[in-house]
């Protein structure tokens, strides 16, 4: 099934300089870039990209009140709170925060199950979990422990979408229609996609 979906390569790989060899691994993969561009997004685009609700805001918050105490951290200390929704707040707006502060090159892949490739070549959320070959596994050490003692959201590099449904959102956020694209690559005739 040919899908399309969102990536963003974060701030914080920009300024590392390894945005050619982020796009090289999706390229490799006949992973077909059908709209792109860098840009410093406003909040208000943050906001809406991380637009998360309660029950997520809780689920988070409770992950970082098990790392605090797996860590001996004191998480009132940290952040003034012990309410996992309050907690999950400050980690939603760390997410903003950490999304305007720089160059955000975004764009838009396509190709066969786009949408579950990108994310096993991504690798998982924190990158000293991540085994080598994905893309977190090979740039980054992120961990909950650095995340939670620095008060800051998990600095991993980049950002593809979860599912379908949130892919055809992301790209409409990101993305003008008349900003995607539609070309062939030689490997799509190859194998006849
Ligand atoms: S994901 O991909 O399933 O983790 O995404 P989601 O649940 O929608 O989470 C949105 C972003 O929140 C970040 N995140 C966290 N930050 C701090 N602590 C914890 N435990 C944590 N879990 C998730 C995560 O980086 C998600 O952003 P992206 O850009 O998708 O990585």
């Amino acid at each position: 099934m040919i899908q399309q979906s969102l990536v963003l390569i974060k701030p914080e790989a920009v300024k590392r300089g390894i945005v050619g060899e982020i796009l090289n691994r999706f390229e490799r993969a006949n992973l077909k870039i059908v709209g792109a561009k860098l840009i410093v997004p406003t909040r208000e685009l943050a906001e809406r990209h991380y637009e998360k609700d309660d029950e997520w805001k809780i689920k988070i918050g409770k992950i970082r009140l098990e790392d605090a105490e797996k860590h001996n951290l004191d998480i009132m200390d940290l952040y003034g709170t012990t309410e996992p929704i309050e907690i999950g707040a400050l980690v939603n707006k760390a997410n903003h925060d950490y999304l305007v502060s720089g160059p955000v090159l975004a764009f838009v892949l396509e190709g066969v199950n786009a949408v579950q490739k990108i994310r096993v070549l991504v690798g998982p959320t924190f990158a000293n979990e991540a085994p080598a070959g994905t893309i977190r596994g090979d740039y980054s050490s992120e961990s909950s422990y650095t995340s939670v003692v620095r008060k800051r959201t998990v600095f991993n590099i980049i950002h593809a979408s979860g599912n379908e449904p949130e892919a055809k959102f992301e790209i409409s956020l990101w993305f003008k229609p008349e900003e995607i694209i539609s070309y062939r690559r030689v490997h799509e005739d190859l194998y006849g996609y």
